[in-house]
């Protein structure tokens, strides 16, 4: 399992290496059930590895494959990654679409129909700038687009 870009840049300090390990496993279980991790799930972690909430939390928020919120009806993933960065597109396409939202990577809009990631690669270079929502692909993005797109997700 692929932990994800760290969020922060010094990982949360549990001493214990092999508590750590646990706590990572943990947490990526109980993201499974519910597709984020809960406030409750954090509870629960915690007691069972005999941990502060705010121990696992700040785990949890330090690595990018973790959820400490729910994902939007539609999941934005705009890549930034070197084939879109260098078609001049990646920062240009992050920044509109989080514009036009109102949310940053890893937030959800308040009416819980957006989300919006940031990731490193689509696996759809030649597409580049590309973005996906849900399993869609979406290539050679422009502002326009993006506009277009999201008018009609505004929409459906
Ligand atoms: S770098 Fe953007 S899809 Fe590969």
């Amino acid at each position: 399992m692929s932990m994800g870009e760290p969020n922060a840049v010094h990982p949360p300090a549990i001493e214990d290496p092999r508590k750590r390990a646990m706590l990572l496993a943990a947490l990526y279980i109980a993201q499974e059930q519910n597709g984020w991790l809960k406030p409750e799930a954090i509870q629960r972690v915690a007691k069972r590895l005999e941990l502060s909430e705010g121990e696992v939390k700040s785990t949890a928020s330090f690595y990018t494959m973790f959820r400490l919120a729910p994902r939007g009806r539609y999941h934005i993933q705009v890549c930034e990654g070197l084939s879109c960065y260098l078609v001049d597109g990646a920062e240009t396409i992050i920044a509109h679409v989080a514009r036009r939202l109102k949310i940053r990577s890893g937030e959800t809009t308040p009416d819980g129909r957006f989300s919006l990631e940031v990731v490193q690669c689509l696996a759809a270079c030649d597409l580049a700038p590309a973005l996906k929502v849900n399993d869609e692909l979406y290539g050679h993005m422009t502002t326009g687009t993006i506009d277009a797109l999201l008018e009609k997700l505004h929409q459906s």
